[in-house]
Formats: structure tokens, C-alpha cells, sequence
């Protein structure tokens, strides 16, 4: 997957620029608050489809404007494409392959497949469950569009659950019998999602296992775990599976009541994650968290590019400058067979990877007038971490 250039419009501080990308390494480039962001967004909500940073995808239309663009051209096997999105204040956000309009968000997402790295993404060992079941959720909803479609029903039905156990015992008494027709609709969504994250787990178990070791020199060996209600033999046949989420959600409905939720289910599942067999969100260091996020992006790319044959685009969000000398000759050294398009405050050099530099100042791609080489991250101390 190869993206070609990226055009945006009225978008946040960007008023009408077209970027254009080379295969290998692209380093975009400039002062804080300039804009470099604002690209990694307008591409990556190809991947999303919604921002990644934006509360409301209305946030990101220009101040004073009320329309705001992006496209992207993109090689996908060798094949170009466009995607476009249009963001309005005033209607819903509308996207466009090849230039014909999508009926549902969900019907472009896995067209334009990337990866993206971002600081925040360096918590993803100590955040909460939903941060790892959010990392899961959009890295497989590129790799399998079904998956949106299940989740989008889940949540549906989850919700509509929800509305009722909140009610008072008297309307509750009500919709009993919706209760019992919405708890047989979530085990069977439960069975089938959880199959599939479980099928994902595994997948990034053996990649960050892969990464990790390359890492730190076979020293330290992580496992990754899918979480959920159902026990691993539960996961044997479909039908005992949904009988599991089925028996969960029927034999607690007085607890559900007395909480007003819904208790059990994939809304409720985490990724154990641990180095050496010691839970990581407790025993790790911060520097082993960062290195056990930064594997799980990287596997996240190789999981992509097993499905689809090819690599996604790499986003990195002005991550580098967050890791240390080791994991950054980790990242420098293994970027080299795909395309990376990085953020950062200084025009980074890679010694071995050819590199196209893209200034940003105001929104804008500038030429960059000030003499700046400097500093060759390659060679860079490390930041004392670990
Ligand atoms: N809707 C909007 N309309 C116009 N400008 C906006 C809008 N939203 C954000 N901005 C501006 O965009 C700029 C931030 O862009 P961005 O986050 O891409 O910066 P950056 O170059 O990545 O900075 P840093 O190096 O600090 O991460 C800010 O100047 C902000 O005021
Ligand atoms: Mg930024």
C-alpha cells in the first residue's frame, strides 16, 4: 500500500495543499502547531474512518469555514485509487472511492489500510481495557470489514439492554421479554466477535512474541492473552460458545439490574499482556511497557500485510523523539521495505533509507530556508529510559 499524495481543503489549519509522498521514507517536518498532525489525520481517517484525535469529526473544518476536504491517491497492489471525504457542518460526513459516494462509512474502511503510532499509543500497556479493545477494534475492523458491521449491532443491542436495566422495576417488568430476545442476540454477536479477536490475539501474540525478541536479544519473552467471559474450551464449538455468553448474561440478571448494565460480554474484554510470565501492567518498566507498544504496532503491520499481502502505511506520529536509542535503531532499521511517513520537530536522517523532507509552517509546505541538518537520530544518546 503506497499513498501517492494527500490533498486537503478547509482543513483545520490547512486551507487548500496538496502533499506529495515517496515510497520509502517521508519526514514531514516543522515548529509545533504548524500542521503536521493535521496531515497524519487527514490520511489516516481513510484507515478509521473518523479522526483519530477529534472528539467530533466537525472539529476539524477550518475555523469560519463549513466544509472541510481530504484525498488521497493510493497504490493498493499496484492499483491506483482515491478516497475523498467531505465533512460539512451541516450534513452527515460523505465519502468517496474513486469518486463515486459511499452509502456507509463502513463501506470504505479496509480500502486504504495504515498503521498508526502516536504517543499516546505508548500507554497502551497500563491504560484501561478499553484502550487495548480499541486497539484491537480498529486494527482488525481494516482486515475485515464484517467486523464493523458486528460491532456497530452490538452496540445497538448493548445500548437497547442497557435503556432497560436502568428502568424502574416496573417498566422493566415491561420489556422482560425483550430482555430475554436482546440477551439471545448478544450471545450469538459475542460467540462470533470474540472468535475473531481471539483469532487476532493469537496472531499478535506470535508477532510481538517475534518483534519483542529481535528487540531485546531473545532476553525477555512476552505473551499476549485474549481476555473475555468464555473459558478457552468454550471456544471448541460456536454453539458452546454462545451458550457461555448466553449463560452469563441470563444467570446475572439481579446483579445487572442492581448495576443498570450489562455485566458480561466482549464490551467487557482485555489482553493480558505479560514479559516473562509477570503481568506487564505491574511488573514492567516503563521502558518495557514503550517496547511492548511499540511491538504490538509493529506486529499490528505485519498481521495487515500476512492478510492482505502487502505493508500498510506506517504513520508515526512524532513518536521517535518519545523512544529511546535502542528502540529507535529498532524502528530506523525495519522500516526500510514499506512506506513511513513521520512527524517530527527536526528533518530526521536516516542513514540507510532514502528520505523525501516535506516542511510544514502554518498549514502550509514550504521550503524549508534555514539551513537544518541536524540531529542525525541514528546517532542520538539514548534518553537514560530503563
Ligand atoms: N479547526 C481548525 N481550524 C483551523 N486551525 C485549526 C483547527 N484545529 C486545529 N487548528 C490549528 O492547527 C494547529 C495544530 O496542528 P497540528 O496538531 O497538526 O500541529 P503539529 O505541527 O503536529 O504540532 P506539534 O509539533 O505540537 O505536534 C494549531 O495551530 C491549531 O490552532
Ligand atoms: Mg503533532
Amino acid at each position: 500500500m503506497i499513498i501517492k499524495s494527500c490533498e486537503l481543503s478547509s482543513f483545520r489549519n490547512a486551507e487548500s495543499e496538496r502533499i506529495e509522498f515517496s515510497p520509502t521514507v517521508n519526514v514531514i517536518y516543522g515548529e509545533n502547531a504548524q500542521g503536521k498532525t493535521n496531515i497524519l489525520e487527514g490520511i489516516y481517517i481513510f484507515a478509521r474512518g473518523k479522526s483519530f484525535r477529534a472528539f467530533k469529526d466537525k472539529e476539524i473544518i477550518q475555523f469560519g469555514k463549513s466544509v472541510a476536504y481530504s484525498k488521497i491517491e493510493y497504490e493498493k497492489k499496484k492499483e491506483k485509487n482515491t478516497l475523498g471525504v467531505e465533512i460539512s457542518k451541516s450534513a452527515p460526513k460523505k465519502f468517496y472511492k474513486n469518486g463515486v459516494k459511499a452509502e456507509r462509512t463502513a463501506d470504505i474502511i479496509g480500502e486504504f489500510r495504515a498503521v498508526l503510532f502516536c504517543p499516546s499509543h505508548l500507554g497502551i500497556v497500563s491504560d484501561s481495557a478499553s484502550v487495548r479493545r480499541n486497539f484491537l477494534d480498529v486494527a482488525i475492523s481494516q482486515l475485515k470489514p464484517i467486523y464493523i458491521k458486528m460491532m456497530s449491532r452490538y452496540n445497538n443491542v448493548l445500548a437497547n439492554r442497557n435503556a432497560i436495566l436502568k428502568m424502574s422495576d416496573e417498566e422493566r417488568e415491561q420489556y422482560r421479554s425483550m430482555i430475554d430476545i436482546y440477551s439471545s442476540e448478544l450471545a450469538s454477536l459475542n460467540a462470533d466477535i470474540a472468535d475473531v479477536r481471539r483469532e487476532y490475539v493469537r496472531k499478535l501474540d506470535y508477532w510481538v512474541r517475534e518483534i519483542f525478541s529481535q528487540m531485546t536479544n531473545g532476553k525477555e519473552v512476552p505473551k499476549i492473552t485474549y481476555e473475555t467471559g468464555a473459558d478457552k474450551e468454550d471456544f471448541e464449538s460456536r454453539e458452546r460458545l454462545k451458550n457461555k455468553y448466553h449463560t452469563l448474561l441470563s444467570e446475572n440478571y439481579d446483579r445487572e439490574v442492581k448495576y443498570g448494565a450489562t455485566l458480561f460480554g466482549i464490551h467487557k474484554d482485555d489482553l493480558k499482556i505479560e514479559i516473562n510470565g509477570r503481568d506487564a501492567r505491574f511488573y514492567a518498566s516503563q521502558g518495557q511497557q514503550r517496547s511492548l507498544a511499540l511491538a504490538m504496532k509493529m506486529a499490528e503491520g505485519e498481521i495487515s500485510r500476512e492478510s492482505c499481502s502487502e505493508y500498510p502505511v506506517f504513520l508515526l506520529d512524532d513518536v521517535l523523539s518519545e523512544l529511546d536509542i535502542n528502540r529507535r535503531k529498532y524502528v530506523l532499521s525495519n522500516i526500510n521495505n514499506r512506506q513511513v511517513i513521520i512527524t517530527s520537530c527536526e528533518p530526521l536522517v536516516f542513514e540507510n533509507a532514502e528520505t523525501n523532507y516535506i516542511y510544514i509552517k502554518d498549514g502550509q509546505v514550504c521550503e524549508d530556508i534555514k539551513e537544518n541538518t541536524e540531529p542525525d537520530v541514528t546517532e542520538d544518546e539514548g534518553d537514560g529510559e530503563e
